[in-house]
């Protein structure tokens, strides 16, 4: 696990991502995205973990995307290469639960990284911004998405068109972040909610989060079927047994996973 733009450490089932490029504010380079996918692959596939948390610095999360390796890029460059989301989507696609812990500047892809987590905790003292548009460009990687669906037209709009930033306050009120905590107790806080969900049932913490994550992606209808199906297949676990039965029961449950 040794990589030069990115610490990864692992704290007994939790996997902790630090973003690690302190002199450009965890600009997304590409050594850093490919690290991060790298990263990602790694902790996906060790079955010791069940969550992941990424998190940046005290001063900044990310500060998008890194403007002076993006600034001389031709079109074919980008198309070609698929830039640049091919290899910073693989925190959307990972099917632990993932846990973005931000404190400072998310700005641009930070933002956009931010948001392809399951959770997003933020520092009191986060901003949160897509100002592309004020280096002539839009966002890549989910800010015209992402972030519509989480906080409206209205607020996406303005951020989206003005480059303004919004403080972890704002951020909160807009449905972007789930709790806001003292930035001295960020990362910590981050692995204690990862923990507890290590706490349950592994492929039950993975059911729940597909789902919830495919309501985004499907009518109601189908997600609503979705759910349903995959609430069912829940009965096919010891796992649900035993949580049942230990509640039943009046003891706590012992979760194997399985
Ligand atoms: C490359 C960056 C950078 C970035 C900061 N740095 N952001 N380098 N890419 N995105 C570098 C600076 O050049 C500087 O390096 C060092 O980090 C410290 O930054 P300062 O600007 O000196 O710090 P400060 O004055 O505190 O201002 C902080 C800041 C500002 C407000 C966050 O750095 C800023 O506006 N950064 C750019 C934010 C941005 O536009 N992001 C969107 C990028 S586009 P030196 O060597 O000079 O000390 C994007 C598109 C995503 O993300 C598309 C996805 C496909």
């Amino acid at each position: 696990f040794a990589y030069e733009n990115i610490l990864v450490e692992v704290r007994g089932p939790v996997g902790l991502i630090r973003l690690n490029r302190p002199k450009a504010l965890n600009a997304l380079s590409d050594g850093l995205v490919t690290d991060l996918e790298d990263a990602l692959n790694r902790l996906e596939d060790d079955a010791a973990i069940g969550a992941i948390v990424v998190t940046g610095s005290e001063r900044a999360f990310a500060a998008g995307a890194d403007i002076k390796e993006m600034q001389s890029k031709t079109y074919m460059d980008a198309y070609l290469g698929d830039f640049i989301t091919k290899k910073w989507g693989r925190l959307a696609t990972c099917r632990k639960p993932t846990i973005a812990a931000v404190a400072g500047y998310a700005l641009g892809g930070g933002c956009e990284l931010a948001m392809m987590a399951d959770i997003l905790l933020a520092a009191d003292t986060a901003k949160f911004g897509q100002p592309e548009i004020t280096i002539g460009t839009i966002p890549g990687a989910g800010g015209t998405q992402r972030l519509t669906r989480a906080i409206g037209k209205a607020k996406a709009m303005e951020l989206v068109l003005t480059g303004r930033m919004m403080d972890a306050a704002e951020a909160e009120r807009a449905g972007l972040v789930a709790r806001i905590v003292p930035a001295a107790e960020l990362v910590e806080e981050a692995v204690r909610v990862a923990e507890k969900i290590c706490g349950y049932s592994r492929p039950v913490t993975m059911m729940a989060k597909e789902a919830v994550g495919r309501a985004y992606e499907m009518t109601l209808t189908e997600g609503l079927l979705l759910e349903r199906r995959l609430f069912h297949s829940t009965f096919a676990l010891e796992d649900q047994k035993e949580g049942m039965g230990a509640f039943v029961e009046k003891r706590p449950p012992q979760f194997k996973g399985k």
